[in-house]
């Protein structure tokens, strides 16, 4: 039985919000239970689902419950059937013959509520989706036509539509006379029989929005589905499907869609002969009518599956260029980016004989400022609070939320902190895209896990948001960061898949991983933390932190490129082990390591917030944390100018940010007159614009995602540079060698 708990109004509430469970009742006693769904609401596989997503989350530091305002209970009685009565073990041939009742708003088939008007934008999106590789496309249920008009808006070769009902079919038949694309209706006839006259391999993508046709399908006729769709889809080929008579209830079960996907879709994908790489799935916002039967949810799933191999390249929308907007487009969500859902890994692609794919994707990026032809973008679902370490020992920065929660939370970050990140960074997906820059993002993992090695353990790992830590691109290198941080040891697998599949497509590329270090106690200086302000001030010129120089350890975000030289900074996240591997490893190539010091700042974490390189012989310098006056020197006789960044617009840090308000100059340089800039900074803007020869200075929303420590370069990998090995520092000089000697001996 699932217990929904109304939400108590509560001092507690926003503390508790915050870190995403339910706030402590004032009364001693525990909240009775306001609602209980009956079990034989769901069928028996489901419930199975439900509770292991529940012992799941019982198992979270905190406990998260069900919460849910009165109002909403009483919807979830309303809409958890979903429907009317369906009847039972009913014979689906009956609904060939049964008569259509149709309005401008609503199509009824048998007194069940098939289709509504206000599912348009949705059906816009799938539509979307299905149409992506062009070519020839199925769509399966032609109900109120509406997702077929959108379909149709696309540059697609051929439109086969397979109807059962016969009344539907009919007006299938009168479209097909008006359809700008070739239009070939199947039926009526149940998809179950026409499907069979499909050759395999022949389609480029699929639409499925059917109707159960009877009780014990509600939940599951899509899945009878996907098993003949990939049959018949090309490689590369994409589906998308929708059940919301089955979604409307489900969604009340589980926390996200995110969840949702994984315990009740996901399994059934796999038996059909899906792979996890080739799942992924976005939400989509939608305003059902208060008096809908079978949906009160404020957004829907899209699942994007896409069957391995390449899509044959026809007149497609998302093949080349951008997209040419209609009215659906226009209806899109803002969270376009694609997360994929897949943390299995796929052994037997590595099986595969290895060749380089025909569309040349290489990885390179020698500069900070060459013209970015593509990018990871950093995603922030399942997020937790970082654990407490000897790397890292965070604080609250909000008055009032350290008073009411008194220590640091643990365990998961709200799915409000989460959402609010993602939709930022699937914004800048976006700004990316329509810059004709390809994006790629991590995969979806459970950071809720807690890790335990030889050496440490720790409760909870962090989240894949900011990529840039643990990954760089050193002209034709990608290099594995050792990463210093316990809870962020294999935050690395995120990215893993992405890294198989350039590997496997780039004949010259090189991939790097540093050792992986024990992050044993003897490898961090556990009395800084001890520290007074005034040790820290003695200590600042001698560059000691928090890590001590036992074994490298670096973050990859303390690197920057100038081509032929790159600078590292000496750091809480950085220390002198971590310079000298990266110079070894990269000296035979060419590359110069050198590192950058910053005295003045006592806790540096990453370059990107202090030194940020903009362009050939052009630096934004933090005006608080100058370079040490060696390196400037260095600098300088290259010929390359500072600009000092001015003070942020806005340093208000989120509560639980354990970053600077620096991260107003974490900015992303995408070309070489090209800048994106948190929207706020308007100071900043206006000084690349003026002082620094940016033409272009693109301001996009970004402060939810400073929650996670970072922002626009911190989040993103660019895996893909138009630029060259240039040589910007033709007067060379060694590093301090009385720094390293100190430090390493
Ligand atoms: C939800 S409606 C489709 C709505 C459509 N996407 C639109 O945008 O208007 C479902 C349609 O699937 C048809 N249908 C249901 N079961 C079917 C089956 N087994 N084979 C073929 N069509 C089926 C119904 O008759 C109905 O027209």
């Amino acid at each position: 039985m699932l217990e929904v708990f109304p939400l108590p109004v509560l001092l507690q509430e926003r503390a508790a919000e915050q870190v995403g469970c339910k706030a402590q009742p004032d009364s001693p006693s525990a909240p009775q239970p306001a609602v209980s769904l009956e079990q034989d609401m769901f069928p028996k596989h489901f419930m199975t689902a439900a509770r292991i997503s529940r012992r799941a989350s019982l198992q979270c530091c905190r406990p998260r419950f069900v919460v849910q305002t009165a109002s909403k209970c009483q919807k979830a009685i309303q809409t958890a059937k979903g429907y009317a009565e369906l009847p039972s073990a009913a014979e689906r041939g009956r609904w060939v013959a049964e008569k259509e009742q149709l309005t401008e708003e609503r199509l009824d088939i048998e007194g069940h509520p098939v289709m509504q008007r206000w599912e348009t934008p949705y059906m816009g999106k799938l539509a979307e989706v299905a149409t992506r590789n062009g070519g020839r496309v199925v769509e399966v249920g032609f109900g109120m036509a509406i997702s077929a008009k959108a379909v149709q808006s696309y540059p697609i070769e051929e439109h086969i539509i397979l109807e059962a009902n016969r009344d539907v079919f009919k007006r299938l038949e009168d479209f097909a006379k008006g359809a700008t694309s070739k239009v070939t209706p199947m039926g009526p006839e149940l998809w179950q029989t026409s499907i069979k006259r499909i050759p395999d391999n022949s389609v480029d993508g699929i639409l499925y929005d059917t109707y159960p046709l009877n009780k014990e399908e509600q939940h599951t006729h899509q899945f009878d589905f996907l098993r003949e769709a990939r049959r018949i889809l090309k490689p590369g080929g994409i589906m998308t499907y929708c059940n919301l008579t089955s979604l409307g209830v489900l969604r009340h079960e589980y926390a996200s869609w995110d969840e949702l996907f994984e315990a009740t879709q996901k399994p059934h994908l796999l038996a059909a002969g899906y792979h996890a790489d080739e799942l992924l799935v976005e939400a989509f916002p939608v305003e059902p009518p208060k008096d809908c039967e079978y949906y009160s949810h404020d957004t829907a799933m899209v699942p994007i599956i896409r069957k391995r191999g390449n899509a044959s390249r026809h007149s497609s929308h998302s093949l080349g260029g951008r997209r040419s907007f209609s009215s659906w487009h226009q209806q899109q969500s803002p969270w376009r980016g694609q997360r994929s859902f897949g943390t299995e890994v796929n052994h037997a692609a590595a099986q595969h004989k290895m060749r380089p794919k025909a569309d040349g994707r290489k990885l390179n990026a020698w500069t900070q400022w060459g013209e970015l032809k593509e990018c990871v973008v950093g995603v922030a679902d399942n997020a937790c609070f970082p654990p407490v370490q000897p790397a890292m020992i965070p604080e609250i920065n909000d008055p009032v939320l350290r008073k009411v929660l008194g220590e640091w939370p643990r365990g998961r970050k709200s799915q409000r902190c989460v959402d609010a990140a993602n939709e930022e960074l699937d914004n800048l997906v976006n700004v990316l895209e329509g810059e004709g820059v390809k994006t790629l993002r991590p995969e979806v993992m459970d950071w809720s896990q807690p890790l335990k090695t030889p050496f440490f353990s720790v409760e909870n790992q962090y989240v894949a948001c900011c990529v840039r830590d643990t990954i760089i691109t050193v002209g034709k290198t990608a290099i594995e960061a050792t990463m210093s941080r316990r809870d962020r040891y294999f935050e690395i697998l995120a990215v893993r898949q992405i890294l198989r599949d350039l590997w496997r497509e780039d004949p010259e590329m090189l991939w790097k991983a540093a050792p992986k270090p024990s992050m044993a106690d003897d490898m961090y200086n556990l009395s800084w933390w001890d520290w007074t302000e005034k040790d820290r001030y003695e200590h600042m010129h001698k560059y000691q932190y928090c890590i001590t120089n036992e074994e490298p350890l670096f973050d990859a975000a303390d690197i920057t490129r100038c081509g032929k030289d790159i600078f590292v900074q000496p750091s809480m996240t950085c220390n002198y082990a971590g310079i000298e591997w990266l110079r070894r490893e990269l000296a035979p190539q060419g590359i110069r390591v050198h590192s950058a010091h910053f005295p003045y700042d006592l806790a540096p974490s990453h370059i990107d917030c202090t030194f940020v390189v903009l362009g050939p012989r052009l630096v934004l310098t933090n005006p608080e944390r100058p370079i040490a006056a060696r390196d400037a020197a260095f600098w300088k006789e290259n010929g390359w100018d500072f600009v000092d960044c001015g003070q942020p617009d806005n340093p208000e840090r989120p509560a639980f940010s354990q970053s600077s308000k620096w991260l107003s100059m974490n900015i992303f340089v995408i070309g070489p007159s090209k800048v994106i800039v948190e929207e706020q900074e308007k100071g900043l803007q206006e000084l690349l614009k003026h002082r620094c020869g940016f033409e272009t200075v693109i301001p996009v929303p970004f402060r939810n995602v400073f929650e996670y420590g970072g922002s626009l370069h911190c989040s993103t990998w660019d895996t893909c540079r138009e630029d060259d090995m240039v040589d910007l520092f033709p007067k060379q000089r060694d590093d301090d060698p009385a720094l390293f000697e100190q430090h390493l001996s």
